[in-house]
């Protein structure tokens, strides 16, 4: 099986040498082989240590107050053994242990909070993407480590020969974690119904959207499992937004930057609900990265704010959209029974094409989950492996 980049590089850097360690005045000082250098803070050091006195050792929480740690904290000394570890003694009188591979794991690869990958981007010529057998998925946790790679990869994975039945889409997605339940219960029906209380119970097409973002968390990740699907039309279509927000950026810059910027409401009510947030279309982590998408026509409320701002977001909506909607970003799959998708509900939008409910029946099942579930039951396989 195969194993991302991101930890390939990890275990690389398991083959490092520590060339030179010193204390100075801001820390401990560490250069490695490549010669690449880190300082430590002293309290940072200390209030990471694993010792039991700092540590429970069955929870692997923290016993110690860190906020109370004397401010004044140095490391005192420091000695190496012949297998890289670093004993240190602090100021306080407390004694640990560090690997140095350790502290450049910390140092260089920061543990993700989320489904950490590098990202690979796609529009519609990407056709040979992986097909999981969902027997194979359900019983070799392998499979499941490369379904969920990929998924962090590429925003989705698609599985085939799910059993035809009607709570098959709980047992793709427990593979995974437990199943958010939300005011609709955990697993949602998308067929014709008479009363539509959404517009997934149509024969409409639906426009690019991801779902829910009125909800807090908006749902992290979809699983859906097709049961029917022989109307004429009714095809499954998935666009990778990271990948068209990226393109806006290079195309528009100052629209690009405008999406991120401007935070429009989300909401969706009925007798039972009010549910409402707000964020941008193009949400941002802390270091520039594309983070999330909300793109959702149906549900987004824009504020009244002043004429030059929203002529300003109007044209900036209209970009994106025009993108996000073109054939050029779209992949178009019609779905048969047994057929399934997990995707990214932050990175991948979906719709689908209309159909014609006089020639057959349409019918999927999907759920949400957490993100947290997700990224845990990914960093769990990891750390099986030694990978983590
Ligand atoms: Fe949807």
């Amino acid at each position: 099986m195969k194993r991302n980049e991101k930890h390939d590089e990890l275990y690389e850097n398991q083959e490092l040498e520590l060339f030179e360690y010193q204390l100075t005045p801001e820390g401990l000082k560490l250069t490695w082989s490549d010669r690449t250098q880190a300082i430590f803070h002293p309290i940072w050091l200390r209030e990471n240590s694993n010792h039991p006195d700092n540590r429970d050792p069955g929870t692997k929480l923290r016993i110690t107050q860190a906020a109370f740690l004397p401010l004044d904290l140095t490391v005192k000394s420091v000695e190496c053994d012949n297998h890289g570890n670093l004993q240190l003694d602090f100021s306080d009188g407390h004694r640990c242990q560090y690997h140095h591979n350790e502290l450049r794991q910390c140092f260089q690869n920061p543990r993700p909070h989320d489904l950490g990958s590098d990202r690979r981007y796609w529009d519609n010529s990407f056709l040979e993407f992986d097909r999981y057998d969902y027997r194979k998925l359900c019983h070799d946790d392998d499979t499941l480590l490369t379904l969920l790679n990929t998924v962090a990869e590429f925003g989705f994975a698609f599985v085939h020969r799910i059993p035809v039945e009607m709570d098959a889409v709980e047992h793709f997605a427990k593979r995974v974690g437990p199943i958010r339940e939300t005011n609709w219960g955990t697993v949602t029906d998308v067929h014709i119904i008479p009363n539509p209380y959404d517009l997934t119970m149509t024969a409409l097409s639906l426009s690019p959207h991801v779902d829910n973002p009125y909800r807090l968390p908006g749902p992290g990740y979809i699983f859906m499992h097709c049961l029917k699907n022989d109307a004429v039309g009714g095809e499954s279509t998935i666009v990778d937004g990271f990948a068209a927000a990226l393109k806006l950026k290079e195309i528009d810059s100052v629209a690009f930057e405008t999406l991120t910027t401007i935070q429009p409401n989300f909401r969706h009510t009925e007798d039972t609900a009010i549910l409402e947030d707000t964020g941008p279309i193009i949400e941002l982590s802390e270091k520039g990265e594309i983070k999330r998408i909300r793109y959702s026509n149906r549900t987004e409320q824009v504020p009244p704010l002043d004429v030059e701002q929203l002529s300003r977001y109007y044209y900036a909506r209209q970009a994106f959209a025009s993108i996000i909607c073109s054939d050029e970003m779209t992949l178009k799959i019609k779905l048969t029974p047994g057929d399934g998708f997990v995707w990214d509900n932050y990175r991948i939008l979906h719709g689908r094409t209309a159909f014609d409910p006089t020639t057959g029946e349409r019918h999927m099942r999907h759920c949400y989950m957490d993100r947290d579930t997700v990224s845990s039951r990914h960093k769990v396989l990891l750390r099986q492996r030694g990978w983590l």
